[in-house]
């Protein structure tokens, strides 16, 4: 609530601006909506019966993550984007509009894909397999967006005749990350998880923990990185930044290795072994903690610290890193970033 308020506070200006009153406005609503649909998290406590505290649990996690945390990424996107000058409002706009019609079409019905087993009836199964399905339609227009971005680094500000990519390299990058990372963990490890004769052995085992972090930090994480270098970028003075670019660069590359580790080394096969036990000996057998810390999979489990540490020392320390250098060379030219 306290971020909606200083949203409010930030976007008052533009919404009062006729200009930009439209696409401000739009951008108010999108966060409006990461909240206020965290309410149904106060529906349950602990002694609440586990189907309606699933109900409402998935509600929380599959509307944002689905629906408005993606609504609010592409307002965010379009914003930055008019900001730059790289497309008008009007196109932004109805960008919006259109994507918003299509998340909100499949994600809102394909919350379903979450309660297949809950003890709700198979209307919901049904309709839950069809409109989940659907989501691929908005998914790959982000993954052709990537590519757009692609092309975007060697446009030329119409002022200064710099490309794009010699000011927001690192913004664009990030941006791709998300558009590569929205295919892999959201497209394929997702829809590998999605239909209700996999989800009927699969639910809740390795392989959605795959599917969740490709997809969560992939997608999320990144894009919050996108707009944090966009940020420091336009704070950043010109001679100070290249020495924090440097450190953005390692980052990038080791968050991303690293992500990528995790679901090679450990994630996914450990999470086809286990898929096999189930199929072998049953639910019951692949969920027991014998299971769990035993045999492949806690080997698996161990050798994941290589990917862990390669995302922490040369993917997370970096980042930090160049935000220290960014805050101490503004420091020494006695500005504040
Ligand atoms: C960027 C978008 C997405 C994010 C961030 C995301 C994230 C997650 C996370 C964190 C979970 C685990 C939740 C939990 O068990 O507590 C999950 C579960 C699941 N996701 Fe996604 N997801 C995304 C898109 C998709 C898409 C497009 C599909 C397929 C159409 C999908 C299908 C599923 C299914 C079926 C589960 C349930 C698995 C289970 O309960 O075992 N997700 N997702
Ligand atoms: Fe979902």
């Amino acid at each position: 609530m306290g971020w909606l308020v200083l949203m409010y506070r930030a976007l008052r200006p533009a919404i009062r601006d006729s200009q930009r009153s439209e696409l401000a406005s739009l951008f108010l609503y999108a966060a409006a909506a990461i909240p206020l649909f965290y309410l149904p998290a106060l529906f349950f406590g602990p002694r609440t019966n586990f189907a309606v505290i699933d109900n409402w649990r998935f509600w929380i996690i599959h509307l944002w993550v689905e629906g408005f945390f993606e609504l609010f990424a592409t307002v965010l996107v379009a914003v930055i984007f008019v900001v730059l000058g790289l497309v008008t409002a009007r196109t932004a706009t109805r960008v919006i509009y259109l994507d918003a019609i299509l998340y909100l079409a499949g994600g809102i019905v394909g919350i379903g894909h979450h309660w297949y087993f809950t003890g709700q009836g198979t209307l919901n199964m049904g309709l839950a397999a069809c409109f989940s399905a659907l989501e691929v339609v908005p998914l790959t227009l982000l993954t052709l967006d990537a590519w757009d971005f692609v092309r975007l680094r060697e446009r030329r500000c119409e002022d200064c005749q710099t490309t794009f990519a010699d000011r927001h390299r690192w913004t664009i990058y990030f941006l791709m990350a998300v558009g590569f990372w929205n295919f892999v963990g959201a497209g394929v490890f997702g829809f590998l998880i999605n239909l209700p004769i996999v989800s009927y052995f699969e639910v809740g085992t390795t392989l959605t923990t795959n599917h969740g972090h490709a997809a969560l930090f992939g997608v999320f994480g990144m894009l919050a990185l996108a707009v944090l270098v966009f940020c420091l970028r336009s704070l950043a003075k010109d001679d100070v930044w290249p020495r924090a670019e440097r450190f953005i660069r390692v980052g990038f590359w080791g968050l991303n290795a690293g992500l990528a580790l995790m679901m090679a080394v450990d994630l996914f096969p450990a999470g086809v072994l286990q898929l096999w036990d189930v199929l072998q000996n049953g639910y019951w057998h692949a969920r027991r903690l014998t299971y769990l810390m035993s045999g492949t999979f806690h080997t698996l489990e161990w050798a994941r610290v290589v990917a862990d540490s390669v995302f922490l020392a040369i993917g997370v320390v970096p980042l930090v890193l160049a935000v220290a250098v960014l805050l101490l060379g503004s420091r020494k030219s006695g500005d504040a970033v």
